[in-house]
Parts: structure tokens; C-alpha cells; sequence
């Protein structure tokens, strides 16, 4: 028998992904760079990230062209939303020449960054001209004092702050603040950042310290539990409980009573989301991710480097994401906490 002629028809789409609990990937959090300029405790600890650690070196790392043809596939497999961070993206050199090329995909409605803020004075600018949407700040405290204290920066808290009005003039919008609370750390700065965040309309969102990696010394009394933050803010301004944007969002939100704006908790700890947890993490090594507590990715720039096809990659990623049955905050209290897991700053959060 001949060959019958091709369809010219395009080949109509496969179904998204379903993992093991019926969830679909619809977010990829991209990881440039493993490097950071801060050196948050709850983080990258400066005792145990210092001058001799061995970061990854640029061979090990995605290229952009890399970056760009993982996220095409994820995109076709009905990712929407991508988010760039780190460690700190903004170290990453071109930084906007990245940006340029994923905002063209076909299919991303949300481009977006997570950064410490540092770069953006400079930066904010290129990246909106580049194409991102808009932006997370991550900043802990208004003192400058508390702000070096947790973040290990050196520069004042002033030019994160005018990061964030640079992002603000570039047209990155809505812009969000993450200040992560921490006992004994920062619990007097939740109001004076709320109040400035409701004057500079910011959207900031509390987040619960988390035992996100194994060099933070995570302790249960050192998290501020949602429950309490609400309570103080509320004490100073009065709040009402917003519905979520999407499902699976990471913020449970509130809103002022007087309208001025609104305020989420990140409360992974008290409150965890993994039932609707759509994300998928794509490290600065190229391996892949389906949780955040993992302790092991997929490694994807093998087979990129070694001529993988478009097919066959999608086919690995399909298999992986197919396999997830991730839900570790929601079992955390069952006794999984000691396991060997991923440091945040490979994986950016
Ligand atoms: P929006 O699109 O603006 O709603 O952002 P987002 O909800 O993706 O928030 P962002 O990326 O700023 O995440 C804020 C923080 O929430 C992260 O830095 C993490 O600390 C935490 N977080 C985000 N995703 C997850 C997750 O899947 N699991 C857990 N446990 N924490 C997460
Ligand atoms: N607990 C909670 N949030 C964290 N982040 C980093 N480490 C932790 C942690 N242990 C947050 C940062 C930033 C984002 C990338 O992740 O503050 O907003
Ligand atoms: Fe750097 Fe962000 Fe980690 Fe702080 S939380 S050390 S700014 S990557
Ligand atoms: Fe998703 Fe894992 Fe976070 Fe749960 S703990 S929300 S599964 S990344």
C-alpha cells in the first residue's frame, strides 16, 4: 500500500497532564541563576553559603536558547504562567534579553519576576521594555537596620525601595511585596510595612517562614502563624477575607475595610495549598522539579544536550509531571520533615 497523504491539519492539541491527584501544570517558576547578592538566614545562611561555596558553574547552566525551548514545551503543555527568579535573576547578565525571548511565546499570559530589588533601579526600565508584566519585591523590613540583619545586604533597605518606585515608573503592574516573618526577626516591622505598603499601593503579602531546604535551622516557635499576623494587622487596620484569584493561589487575601487596598498571607505552614498546586520548577541546572520540599529533579539539559527532540522532551516531561503525587505541606505534621530536600535559592521559591 502507498503511503496515504499527510493531514495537513494541524494535529490537534493532547490533553495537559494530569498527576496523580488531577492536578495540571499552569505555572513554571524558571530559575536563571543559583547566585544571590544577599544572604537572607532563611535562606542562603552566610555561615554556610560563603566565599568558598561552590556555586554552579555558567557550563552547568541553561543558556537562554535552553531556557526558552524547555519553556515553549511547557507552554504547549498548558503552562500560562511564567515566573523568573533564583537565586537572584536579576545577576544573571542580559537578564532582559531572556525576557524578550519568552514574552513572545504563544500562550503566556503572565510574565513575571521575583527579586530582592537590588538591581532594579537600573533594571526595571529594560525589563518592562522587554515584556515583563510586572513584578514581587521581596523585602523583610523597612529599618534598615532589620533589613540588613535578615537579608546580610550590603546596601541600605533605601535602594530596594528605590528599586520598587523604579519598577513602579517602568509600568510594572500590580507590584507585590514578599516579607517573609520571622520570630524574633522582623514581627515588629508587619505593621509599619503594612501601613507602607497601603500609602505606596503595593500589594504585600506575609509569608510564613518555611523549612524550605536543610541550612536554615528551621524551628515551628519561629513561625509567625497566619492567624497571628491577621490579628495584628487587622488591630491596626481593619480587614475583611477576599476569595482567592485563582484556585491553588498561594495568598489566602484580605482586603482593607476602607478601600485602600489588599494585603495576603503566604501561610504554607499553617494553612498549606497543595491541592490545587499547579506549579512546576525548573532549575538553573535545567532538572526539574514538582515541588518545591523535592529532594531530587529530573535532569533536563542532558537530554537537551544530547539532541533530545521537542517530542521526546515533552514526552519526559508528560511522564514525570504524570508520576507527581507532591503534597508536602499538607503532610508536613505527618513526620516527612526530615527528609533530604532541595535548597530554595536552586529553585527560587
Ligand atoms: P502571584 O502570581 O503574584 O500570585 O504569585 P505567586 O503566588 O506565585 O507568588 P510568588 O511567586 O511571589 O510566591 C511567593 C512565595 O510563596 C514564594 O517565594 C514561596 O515562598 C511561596 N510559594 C510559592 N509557591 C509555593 C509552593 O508551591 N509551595 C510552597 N510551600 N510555597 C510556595
Ligand atoms: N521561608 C519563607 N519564604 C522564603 N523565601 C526564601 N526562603 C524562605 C523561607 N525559608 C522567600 C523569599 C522570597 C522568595 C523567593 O522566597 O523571601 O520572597
Ligand atoms: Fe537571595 Fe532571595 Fe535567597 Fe534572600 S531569599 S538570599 S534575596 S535568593
Ligand atoms: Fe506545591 Fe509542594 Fe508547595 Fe505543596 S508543598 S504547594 S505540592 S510546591
Amino acid at each position: 500500500m502507498s503511503d496515504p497523504t499527510p493531514d495537513p491539519r494541524p494535529r490537534p492539541a493532547e490533553a495537559p497532564p494530569r498527576d496523580l491527584l488531577g492536578r495540571n501544570p499552569r505555572d513554571l517558576r524558571i530559575s536563571v541563576t543559583d547566585r544571590c547578592n544577599f544572604r537572607c538566614a532563611y535562606c542562603m545562611p552566610a555561615e554556610v553559603f560563603g566565599r568558598d561555596y561552590a556555586f554552579l558553574p555558567r557550563s552547568q547552566i541553561l543558556r537562554f536558547e535552553e531556557i526558552v525551548r524547555l519553556a515553549g514545551i511547557f507552554v504547549r503543555l498548558g503552562v500560562e504562567k511564567l515566573r523568573i527568579t533564583g537565586g537572584e535573576p536579576t545577576v544573571r547578565r542580559d537578564l532582559p534579553d531572556l525576557v524578550r525571548q519568552l514574552a513572545v511565546l504563544d500562550g503566556v499570559l503572565d510574565l513575571t519576576l521575583t527579586t530582592n530589588g537590588s538591581a532594579l533601579r537600573t533594571l526595571a526600565a529594560p525589563l518592562a521594555d522587554a515584556g515583563l508584566r510586572r513584578i514581587t519585591v521581596s523585602l523583610d523590613s523597612l529599618d534598615d537596620a532589620v533589613f540588613r540583619a535578615m537579608s546580610g545586604a550590603d546596601m541600605p533597605v533605601a535602594r530596594v525601595l528605590e528599586g520598587i518606585a523604579a519598577a513602579r515608573d517602568a509600568g510594572l503592574a500590580p507590584l507585590k511585596v514578599n516579607m517573609v516573618v520571622r520570630r524574633g526577626s522582623n514581627e515588629e516591622s508587619i505593621i509599619p510595612m503594612a501601613r507602607w505598603a497601603r500609602d505606596e499601593d503595593v500589594i504585600l503579602r506575609y509569608i510564613e517562614f518555611m523549612d524550605v531546604g536543610t541550612a536554615n535551622g528551621w524551628r515551628m516557635d519561629e513561625v509567625v502563624p497566619l492567624a497571628e499576623i491577621v490579628a495584628r494587622v487587622d488591630g491596626a487596620f481593619p480587614l475583611e477575607a477576599l476569595p482567592p484569584n485563582y484556585p491553588g493561589e498561594v495568598a489566602t487575601r484580605f482586603r482593607y475595610r476602607d478601600g485602600t487596598g489588599e494585603v495576603g498571607v503566604i501561610a504554607s505552614v499553617t494553612a498549606p495549598f497543595c491541592g490545587a498546586c499547579t506549579r512546576a520548577r525548573l532549575s538553573a541546572e535545567g532538572e526539574l522539579f514538582t515541588c518545591l520540599f523535592a529532594a531530587r529533579g529530573t535532569d533536563l539539559r542532558g537530554p537537551l544536550r544530547d539532541g533530545a527532540s521537542d517530542a521526546e522532551l515533552e514526552a519526559l516531561i508528560r511522564s514525570v509531571w504524570g508520576a507527581r503525587d507532591d503534597r508536602y505541606s499538607d503532610l508536613r505534621s505527618a513526620g516527612t520533615a526530615n527528609l533530604p530536600r532541595v535548597e530554595m535559592f536552586a529553585i527560587g521559591g
